[in-house]
């Protein structure tokens, strides 16, 4: 495929895993195929996955389940506490696609319960994906990237997870510049994009970044804490803030990451784009 590098997966997939995996990608990435393979729910992640589809120029196959999920928030949620009471995953129908025959996997799927949606479980369970490269894909209320590719790396050891790609379903309309940042970023196709300076050091918060929090975070529907402290990064968009907050209502008193973008646009508000806990 004409947009991708193989020189460049082969450095990336050496350095994410050492000597132990250079043999599997060596063999693999000549092939050069992608897939886009995907669970979504109500249709958010299969935007993104749609957008993967054509930005790549990859084959592309939905995870459906026997019996789907009702699309209703509260219904999905007794059901999976239904289903983890039970020590059950959701059966899905076979994969059409010969995922042996793919370089690279871009697995999409929504965030549920801080990791990847139970379909994927049931996915990881019927197909082998052992030794492939995958390439997480991800939407959700608030966050969730990070730890379902932690989750996907404890239950893949034998692949190769690569740095995935994740957004709020409130901010689709930015997935288009956002993915194709991301895809040129990692070396997935060709064009150029901005370098991202790095946040600059934690401090104390200004009654300005206070204001910037609370605009972005009270209107969402669960509590993001209290900001204790802020750093920033300037890029050509706007400002990028990363909180640290405290949830003082919880015995743990637990610690979130909060990212938020106030975009240079006349009137622009600003939004929290994801929430790492
Ligand atoms: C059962 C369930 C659990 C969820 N858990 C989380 C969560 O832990 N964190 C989060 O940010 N969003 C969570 N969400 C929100 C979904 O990740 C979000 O709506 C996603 O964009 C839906 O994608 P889809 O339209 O492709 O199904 C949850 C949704 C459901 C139905």
């Amino acid at each position: 495929m004409k947009k991708i590098f193989i020189l460049m997966f082969a450095c990336m997939v050496m350095f994410a895993c050492g000597n132990k995996q250079k043999d599997v990608a060596k063999e693999e990435i000549p092939q050069n195929t992608v897939l886009v393979l995907y669970y979504s729910q109500t249709g958010a992640t299969a935007s993104v996955a749609n957008q993967l589809k054509s930005s790549m120029n990859a084959d592309i196959e939905e995870i459906i389940c026997e019996n789907p999920y009702s699309g209703d928030f509260e219904a999905t949620i007794e059901r999976c506490k239904k289903e983890q009471e039970k020590g059950e995953i959701p059966a899905i129908k076979p994969i059409k696609a010969d995922v042996q025959k793919y370089d690279i996997i871009f697995l999409g799927y929504p965030i549920w319960f801080g990791t990847y949606a139970s379909p994927i479980a049931s996915l990881l369970e019927n197909a082998n994906l052992e030794g492939k490269m995958i390439v997480p894909f991800c939407t959700f209320g608030s966050g969730g990237l990070e730890s379902s590719t932690e989750d996907l790396k404890a239950r893949l050891p034998r692949s190769v997870i690569m740095e995935g790609f994740g957004i709020r379903n409130a901010r689709l309309s930015y997935l288009q510049d956002e993915l194709n940042d991301f895809l040129v970023r990692n070396g997935y196709l060709q064009g150029e994009v901005e370098a991202l300076p790095d946040f600059n050091v934690q401090d104390e918060l200004s009654e300005a970044d206070k204001k910037v929090f609370h605009e972005a975070c009270d209107g969402y529907q669960f509590p993001l804490g209290t900001p204790t402290s802020v750093s920033k990064r300037y890029t050509s968009k706007g400002t990028e803030y990363r909180f640290i907050t405290r949830n003082s209502d919880d015995v743990m008193s637990s610690k979130m990451t909060v990212y938020i973008e106030l975009r240079n646009e006349k009137n622009a508000k600003a939004e929290f784009t994801k929430v790492v806990r």
